[in-house]
């Protein structure tokens, strides 16, 4: 087990475009995933991509957690509870195709952007299919929070992180103070 350093934003690592991986059943990237995995509890995050952790293969972690779980423990990004738990799933050379037309904008947070969040608006319908470690297909769609967190996650593989994605950057703030929106006072 081992907890791996963060990339933060400004690395080269997370401008970059990552490359496939030739063997998804090999054991440095079972030994990888093991050690994002440890990573990733240890950061309190939901996914993490490979250049995160300085590894430039296109390979992604993620879950969806219970909105009821979820409450200051997670960068939530607008969990609801109607959204699906999902398994901590491994995705290796994961593709993205949207479905519908249909988009939804909401915040989200990075762990190689600690402390910050923004509104993002993406596709709310995806289907995704990647290789999981023993090199069997997974095919799954995905709506809400699981269809955010996956796109998320793949944009760290093309060197793309949220704020590129942002169309109202007043939106984007420390997590602290973009929450007080919803205590200040109305005005009269
Ligand atoms: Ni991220």
């Amino acid at each position: 087990m081992a907890i791996l350093k963060i990339a933060r934003i400004g690395h080269p690592y997370l401008r970059k475009k990552s490359v496939e991986i030739e063997d998804p059943t090999a054991p440095e990237i079972r030994e990888l995933v093991a050690n994002m995995v440890d990573t990733l509890a240890d950061a309190g995050g939901v996914g993490l991509a490979a250049p995160q952790v300085h590894e430039m293969l296109r390979l992604v972690i993620f879950f969806v957690p219970l909105a009821s779980e979820a409450a200051d423990r997670y960068h939530d990004a607008g969990l609801e509870d109607d959204d699906e738990e999902i398994a901590l799933t491994v995705l290796v050379n994961p593709v993205i195709e949207a479905i519908g037309n249909e988009t939804e904008a909401a915040y989200e947070g990075c762990l190689s952007i600690p402390h910050m969040t923004g509104e993002v608006r993406r596709p709310r319908h995806i289907r995704y299919r990647g290789l999981d470690l023993d090199g069997n297909v997974i095919e799954r769609e995905a709506e809400g929070f699981h269809a955010r967190v996956v796109q998320h996650e793949c944009d760290h593989l093309d060197g793309v992180l949220y704020p590129q994605r942002m169309d109202d950057m007043s939106t984007f703030g420390y997590s602290d103070e973009v929450q007080k929106d919803d205590d200040l006072p109305e005005s009269k």
